[in-house]
């Protein structure tokens, strides 16, 4: 069983994410950390409580984490450029409150300690903006040695969300994005846009799940209606009421690998560009000197994709 740290910034995308790590059988979610980005931290922390206790997994500890970025700036390029904000992730998701609280060890206190003393092997799947992550290697480089792979959901090459080059995780913390990438992790996978969005939802999909009756599917339902309004609204897909689920595809590949196609390249971030702040460039044709760090995931099987979230979360 693959034992995972899911890192995250719940968001409507992560809460799917947090269910199906939670109750796939090949997954033992060790704890979720939280972190700032689509939201403030104590929001996403307050969503990642209730969509845990929704799903019965009140055992699952959440350590909060960073309330901003690991390296601020004094005037981020292009800010206020997110119009999506608001529209896709609810502040408090539509599921009963948790009646819990989050660990009183901090995220990171917590990720380096745990990491420091763990003798099993660890899978860390951070799907926010990576502050926590690029903290506690600051704190520890040594932690790489914990872990056996890193999925990371963010980044793109054709495609941009929160600028025309920039996908929203690694914009939002582009300093902390280009640590992890440079970390010499033993293995680096990358879920950007090019694949999140070639596994499009449908909303005839989430009636689907919806008629299922299972609390997990139906919660996972509304959020994905909610997605497509937003998505509808703000940024329409090329097929009409669709949305990507895009933290879920990290989940996906965790338990069938086949779910993506994944390309051996360097990946690097922009870390100065004004027009390119914060895109990540993936090294697809060997154009540079730099050795491949990463498998980038470049194609999704949507079909597949949507067998797993019903089968996860609708049986
Ligand atoms: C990513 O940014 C967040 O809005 C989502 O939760 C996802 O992790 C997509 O760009
Ligand atoms: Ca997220």
């Amino acid at each position: 069983m693959r034992k995972i740290i899911l890192d995250v910034d719940t968001g409507s995308d992560d809460a799917v994410a947090i269910m199906l790590a939670a109750l796939h059988a090949d997954i033992d979610l060790l704890a979720c950390t939280t972190v700032w980005g689509n939201l403030d931290i104590e929001l996403t922390t307050a969503n990642t409580l209730r969509v845990l206790d929704h799903v019965g997994h009140r055992g699952v500890p959440v350590y909060r984490g960073s309330a901003g970025p690991f390296a601020p700036i004094a005037h981020h390029p292009r800010p206020g450029t997110d119009r999506s904000r608001g529209k896709i992730h609810a502040e408090k998701l539509a599921i009963p409150d948790s009646a819990r609280t989050h660990e009183t060890t901090p995220a990171v206190e917590w990720l380096v300690d745990f990491l420091r003393n763990t003798t099993d092997r660890v899978t860390l799947v951070p799907v926010g903006p990576l502050s926590n992550i690029a903290s506690a290697l600051a704190a520890d480089p040594t932690i790489i040695n914990a872990v056996e792979e890193v999925v990371i959901m963010g980044g793109g090459h054709a495609i941009g969300n929160v600028t025309p080059s920039a996908e929203a995780n690694i914009w939002h913390d582009p300093v902390a994005a280009d640590v992890v990438f440079q970390a010499g992790f033993e293995r680096l996978t990358i879920m950007p846009l090019d694949a999140t969005h070639q596994a499009y939802v449908s909303l005839s999909q989430a009636e689907e799940l919806e008629s299922t009756g299972r609390p997990a599917a139906k919660a996972a339902a509304s959020f994905i209606r909610d997605r497509i309004a937003g998505y509808t609204e703000t940024q329409p897909m090329d097929t009409q009421a669709t949305a990507p689920v895009h933290d879920a595809l990290c989940i996906a590949y965790l338990v069938d690998p086949t779910v993506v196609e994944l390309v051996h390249c360097h990946a690097a971030v922009e870390v100065v560009g004004s027009l390119t702040y914060g895109r990540t460039v993936f090294d697809l044709r060997g154009r540079g000197l730099d050795a491949p760090n990463a498998h980038v995931a470049m194609h999704a099987d949507a079909a597949k994709f949507f067998g797993f979230l019903m089968d996860t979360l609708g049986t």
